[in-house]
């Protein structure tokens, strides 16, 4: 196994990686595949929401998993995965803390998943290349590949093929969650065949981003999802009265709500106003991975 190495050659023992939230300018749901999973087009922009992981070789005092949160196998599978591309027999250990909601369409499993990727590779020296990341980012879950570069991108097929647009401007986001997990695969089996669109509404939230804007488009999830939640149709109607534009959107499989605002005061004054009548609130920016870290190919 190579040695990881820092720059003034010391041995890396950890690896701390952010994992961005993700929010769906637009997501069309064009047709089923053969595989069972739907051929998709979306817009997805990470914003400043984030989890933070800490990856470590096990003889170093790993701080111990938070109790009461759910499920880390997708870390794990992350971490296994990296160690046998690599042919590791290191241990690795990791610490997360956990502030993207779960089961709320924010894609912070995926995330935590990429961001296992990129870390336990440099932990463990391999510095694997952004195609193999993508490549074992495949095998873990359809939003996993976004994650492991991040910023602005049309994603497309099963979710598998990227393709980085230029930055989007800053906005800044306000997300609005029920406090109610919202199952990805129920979703898709609510979801009707009259659901499905052309995938006209991510071209045009692909054009007005040519054109400098930030805007949404629909999500043919949408109706799927409020079957399932009908949560979401009561907090959209909150949340949408209290938007000068009235235009709110639906985060990937749901349960988010977001609405789009060029300043941080504009979004804050909204926050303030939901905050205590709906369960979580959050105000967030959108961001580029790539600008924040260099080191993240
Ligand atoms: O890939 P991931 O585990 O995130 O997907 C969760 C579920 O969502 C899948 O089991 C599948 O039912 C559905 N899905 C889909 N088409 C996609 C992505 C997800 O049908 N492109």
């Amino acid at each position: 196994m190579p040695e990881a190495k820092a720059a003034d050659g010391s041995l890396i023992q950890r690896a701390v990686e952010t994992a961005y939230a993700k929010v769906n300018l637009s997501l069309d749901v064009l047709d089923v595949r053969p595989d069972g999973f739907h051929n998709l087009r979306s817009v997805m922009q990470t914003v400043s929401l984030c989890d933070s992981l800490t990856f470590s070789l096990d003889n170093v005092d790993p701080s111990p998993k938070s109790p009461g949160l759910p499920d880390y196998s997708l870390i794990d599978r992350s971490i296994q995965l990296v160690r046998e591309t690599v042919g590791s027999q290191e241990s690795v250990t990791y610490s997360l803390i956990k502030r993207i909601p779960i089961g709320a369409g924010l894609g912070g499993g995926s995330s935590d998943a990429a961001a296992a990727l990129r870390g336990v590779s440099r932990l463990l020296g391999a510095d694997l290349s952004f195609p193999t990341l993508l490549e074992l980012s495949e095998r873990l879950g359809s939003d996993v590949p976004f994650f492991i570069r991040g910023g602005t991108a049309l994603v497309e097929g099963r979710g598998e093929r990227i393709l980085s647009l230029p930055p989007a401007p800053t906005r800044w986001f306000v997300l609005v969650n029920g406090g109610v997990p919202v199952s990805t695969a129920r979703v898709f089996t609510e979801l009707k065949d009259e659901d499905r669109g052309d995938g006209r509404s991510t071209h045009r939230v692909v054009e007005s981003l040519k054109s400098g804007l930030v805007e949404v488009g629909s999500n043919d999830l949408w109706p799927a999802a409020a079957r399932v939640c009908p949560e979401i149709e009561r907090l959209h109607e909150v949340f949408a009265a209290k938007v000068p534009s009235g235009r709110v959107m639906l985060s990937g499989s749901g349960g988010t709500l977001f609405a789009i605002f060029d300043s941080k005061q504009e979004a804050m004054a909204v926050e303030a106003e939901l905050d205590g009548i709906v369960p979580w609130v959050y105000v967030a920016q959108s961001v580029d991975p790539m600008e924040l870290e260099p080191t993240r190919r």
